[in-house]
Parts: C-alpha cells; sequence; structure tokens
C-alpha cells in the first residue's frame, strides 16, 4: 500500500480545467414524467425545473430534481427519430451527461479538444431573465458526454430553457448530500486508454489502481482504477472486465448496455442507517446482504466504529477502513429492467478510498444476482 495520501496523489492533478464539482448527472429515458415520479417517491428527490412543449421545446421533455446539491436530470424524446430516442433504444434508461461545474466552459473546451477530446458540443451562451450559462461538451467513454457548465452570471432555477417546476407532491428528502463518484465500465483492454484520456485530455491522476488479483472470486474478475481532479471534486473509476470461470458483471453490463457507460453513481448521506432505512421504506431494492461471517469477521477487519454490527447487519450495510478512516456503503439493484446502472449510498469517516475491503462480498452478492438473471 503507498504511504501518500489521497491530498498528495490529487496535488499532482493539472489545473488547466478547474472544476468545482459535479453540476448534472442527466439521463436519457424512455419515459422522463414516470422516472421522475419514482426518483421523487423512491430517493426523495425535489422538483426544480422542467422543459418541453410547454416551454417552447418541440423535441423533449426534461425534468430536473435535486437532492442537497445532487441534480438529477431525466430528458425523453417526442420523437421516435430523435437522437435522444436512438439512444434509449440501444442503451435503454441510461446516463448521456455527466457534468461538470466549471470556471471557465469556453477554455474547458478549449483546452480539453487541444489535448485530443472529441468535441460533443461547441462553447454556447444561453441567455434568459435570470443571466447567462456558458456551456460545452466532449465525449467520454463509449456515447457517454462530459458537459462543461459556467453559471456564476446565472440565478434561475437551473439554466435557460428551463422553468420552475412546482408540484404538490413533494415526498420528504433520504439524507443523500452530494455525488461522491461515477464509476465507468469500459470494454476489454480499454482501461489502459481510458486512463490516459483522463491524464492528459483532463489533467486527472490515477489515485487508486486494483488488478484482477485483487478484485476476484471463485467466478469472475475485473480491473478498476479511480481517476481524480485537483481538488478531489471529481473522481471517476474506471473498471474493466477480467478472465474467470465465468461471465463478470462488467461483461454482463457491456451486453446489455450494449456499449460501455456509466455503471453506477455513488451518492454521499450523513447518516447511512436512516437513509437506507428510509429509502427501503420506499421500495428501493438494494443487493442482497453478504452472508454472516462478513458481520462476525468486521471488528476484526475494521475495528472500532460508531455503528451497531447489528443494525448494519439487519441493513446490509458493508464497511471497509482504510489509513485515513472507515467507510460505510451499500448498493441498490439496478433501477433498470436491463442489468446496467445502479446507485451507491455512501457514508465517509474518514475514509477517501472506496471499499476495496468489500469488493468479494459485493460482487459475491451481483453474481447471486446475475444467476437469477442467467448471465452468469
Ligand atoms: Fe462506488
Amino acid at each position: 500500500m503507498s504511504t501518500q495520501t489521497f491530498a498528495e496523489k490529487i496535488a499532482k492533478a493539472q489545473d488547466f480545467l478547474p472544476i468545482h464539482g459535479t453540476d448534472y448527472v442527466e439521463l436519457y429515458v424512455g419515459n422522463a414524467k414516470q422516472a421522475a415520479h419514482y426518483y421523487k417517491t423512491a430517493f426523495g428527490y425535489q422538483s426544480v425545473a422542467y422543459a418541453g412543449p410547454e416551454t417552447g421545446v418541440k423535441e423533449f421533455a426534461s425534468y430536473v430534481l435535486q437532492q442537497g446539491k445532487i441534480r438529477l436530470v431525466l430528458t425523453t424524446a417526442l420523437k421516435s427519430d430523435h437522437k435522444i430516442a436512438e439512444h434509449v433504444r440501444k442503451h435503454g434508461d441510461g446516463v448521456k451527461v455527466l457534468a461538470l461545474w466549471v470556471e471557465d466552459a469556453y477554455s474547458a473546451f478549449e483546452e480539453t479538444t487541444k489535448r485530443g477530446a472529441k468535441p460533443y458540443m461547441e462553447p454556447v451562451t444561453i441567455e434568459d431573465e435570470f443571466g447567462s450559462v456558458r456551456m460545452s461538451g466532449i465525449y467520454t467513454y463509449g456515447e457517454t458526454v462530459h458537459m462543461f457548465v459556467e453559471r456564476k452570471a446565472y440565478s434561475g432555477p437551473f439554466m435557460p430553457g428551463y422553468r420552475a417546476w412546482t408540484s404538490d407532491y413533494n415526498p420528504e428528502n433520504a439524507g443523500l448530500l452530494y455525488i461522491d463518484h461515477c464509476v465507468g465500465n469500459v470494454g476489454w483492454n480499454r482501461m489502459n486508454d481510458t486512463v490516459k484520456w483522463y491524464e492528459e485530455v483532463m489533467g486527472f491522476v490515477n489515485i487508486l489502481s486494483f488488478d484482477d488479483k485483487q478484485i476476484n472470486t471463485e467466478y469472475s474478475a475485473l480491473m478498476s482504477k479511480v481517476m481524480s481532479n485537483g481538488n478531489g471534486f471529481s473522481k471517476f473509476p474506471i473498471n474493466e472486465p477480467a478472465e474467470g470461470k465465468k461471465k463478470s458483471q462488467i461483461e454482463e453490463y457491456l451486453e446489455f448496455y450494449e456499449g460501455e457507460g456509466v455503471q453506477h453513481i455513488a451518492v454521499a448521506t450523513a447518516n447511512i442507517l436512516e437513509t437506507v432505512k428510509t429509502l427501503k421504506s420506499r421500495g428501493v431494492e438494494f443487493l442482497g446482504a453478504p452472508p454472516e461471517a462478513y458481520y462476525e469477521m468486521m471488528h476484526n477487519r475494521v475495528g472500532e466504529i460508531d455503528e451497531e454490527v447489528a443494525q448494519l447487519k439487519e441493513l446490509g450495510i458493508l464497511v471497509d477502513r482504510d489509513e485515513e478512516g472507515y467507510l460505510l456503503q451499500i448498493f441498490t439493484k439496478p433501477v433498470e429492467d436491463r442489468p446496467t446502472l445502479f446507485f451507491e449510498i455512501i457514508q465517509r469517516k474518514g475514509a477517501q478510498s472506496f471499499g476495496a475491503g468489500n469488493f468479494k462480498a459485493l460482487f459475491e452478492s451481483l453474481e447471486r444476482e446475475q444467476e437469477l438473471r442467467g448471465n452468469l
């Protein structure tokens, strides 16, 4: 294990692309109206903004939801020949945009395309009565896009083109605070190129690496590398499948997403016990709890923790420790019928890592689900 802290590692990242954090995550979905209801009801997101025919947008409808600092945008096409419809036909519901809140959207585009990024959207300035937003975009893995959003001159609900969306239905939030990391799955032998892309194009650094010797079960294996920007606000772990006796969860994802894409979004809470209880009561489905032995060995593995092991066991929450502290985490089942995108709920108590000590328990749990689907 390296003796450098994460702070020391990320200090090496280049600052030609100052990022303040995630601006929004946009999913292209088959029915945004119903998806918005699901994210409000099940996860406790609040209605923020809307764009669609009523606001002069003819080709799509888009709902903006928020909880803590997490902004989700759910967008659907209104006609079959639109590129959003094509995206959904191929990939199913999934993440199209990981938008980054930047200091300067024009220079973000210039600096990244100069370093080899494939353009998605040339820089534009859009305006309404609340001010202006400057944005641009580039492709990352698969058909996934990083938008650069600069909003220092804007005070509206989301951005020009959207109007405030108020609803009579406002379920309680579930204590979700911010996006901790967003994980991408890439194809065979694509890890090194993707890591190099984040280093060269985005100025990110690789802060953690796991090979297939470290991440494996009896049946399958994968490799994972975590890329971070200079302030640590944007962390993008990348997974690649590895050879195993049976099909890995990454291969299953690639097959059903029909390409590379976002595997999971980790959202942070300050009280995972309460958050998970709330989410479960509202119908969010989580992966099965690890076996009894996992909790029996917990004290030996992670030492003293503030939470009661019995409570963690009841909810199926996983715990891991690194040099800087510990973390608690749990993973939902995929939120679509295709075994693709899922969410992680994470509470950090000092630890800045990603739960490597839980990988085995997690993947065994995933494999039980894969087996039920006939995909192992
Ligand atoms: Fe994660």
